[in-house]
């Protein structure tokens, strides 16, 4: 199992990172276009084989995408993360001709590669990587919700004064401030709905501090984060790697699917080998229902801005 990660930020390092400590990979490879930055990376990351216990192979490289050649996955974090006070929507000019090359040169060298798309505004991204490249819906893959459901995760067992292990929730909609739709109607402890512990107030507020959960963090730090980002995107990795067929939100293009056409948006599907192997219809409350449009409606408005 051959995975290419472009971008060695931190993000990107990350995701390398999380991948290799879970051992299931046999080599990942490193992309960046800062002379000997991937190379570093890849370097202290393989001098951590022996005290973390992995025996994925790193290197690293200087855009030399022949060097990514016959991978089973690429992951794109390539692009400029958000300063404080920026949306993931304002990033879109410069990140776009970004993606838009790196997944040609992927594709270039791995044609029947899965891609995971990361950088933002990540689901106008995942549209722009199906307008650019020649690969089967499937096989394109926006990581937006596994994330975001993490952070919700994290809010809920705040609120329930409970531990993350006892808690399960799942963030559909587009990966942005305002388009994320937090699903508290399923959100459950240890199988109990989450609703008969806290009141419809309280659930509000783990709702609206999930959604600003990124920008949380990109006021605490400077840059957007990078270990969560990480992590949720080696879970992807590993589902598609081990054939898990484990259910994660991903931003997936949709063809009439909770009513939507023609964008990438979070939905839940189930992950294996063949990347996306089935779209999960869950059924939303009216409210969810809207916010969902409202959500598709925002995604689609920032996909007008690509010159496609
Ligand atoms: C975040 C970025 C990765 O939400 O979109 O932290």
């Amino acid at each position: 199992m051959k995975v290419t990660v472009v971008g060695a930020g931190a993000v990107g390092a990350s995701c390398a990172e999380y991948i290799a400590i879970k051992n299931f990979a046999s080599e990942v490879v490193i992309l960046d276009i800062k002379e000997g930055y991937a190379e570093g990376k890849a370097m202290d990351l393989m001098q951590c084989a022996s005290l973390n216990g992995f025996d994925t192979k790193i290197t690293g490289s200087t855009s030399d995408y022949s060097k990514t050649a016959n991978s089973d996955i690429c992951v794109i974090t390539s692009g400029i993360p958000r300063k404080p006070g920026m949306t993931r929507e304002e990033l879109i000019g410069i990140n776009a001709g970004i993606v838009k090359s790196v997944s040609t040169s992927l594709v270039e060298h791995s044609p029947n590669t899965i891609i995971i798309v990361v950088s933002n505004p990540m689901d106008t991204m995942t549209y722009l990587v199906h307008k650019t490249v020649n690969l089967p819906k499937n096989r394109i893959i926006g990581m937006g919700g596994a994330l975001d459901s993490a952070r919700f995760k994290y809010r809920l067992a705040e609120a329930l004064e409970a531990p993350i292990s006892d808690v399960d929730g799942m963030v559909i909609g587009g990966h942005s401030d305002k388009g994320m739709v937090p699903l508290t109607s399923h959100a459950t402890r240890n199988s109990i709905k989450v609703s008969e512990f806290l009141s419809e107030e309280r659930l509000d507020q783990v709702a609206a501090d999930t959604k600003v959960g990124g920008a949380t963090l990109t006021k605490l730090l400077g840059t957007s984060a990078w270990y969560a980002p990480g992590a949720a995107v080696s879970g992807l990795v590993q589902a598609i790697a081990c054939d898990q067929k484990k259910i994660f939100p991903c931003s997936v293009l949709l063809d009439g699917e909770y009513g939507l056409t023609d964008l990438c948006i979070g939905v839940p599907v189930v992950l294996g080998k063949n990347g996306i192997e089935k779209i999960v219809d869950v059924s939303l409350s009216a409210a969810e229902k809207a916010h969902m449009a409202e959500s598709a409606e925002g995604v689609k408005k920032t996909n007008g801005l690509l010159e496609l």
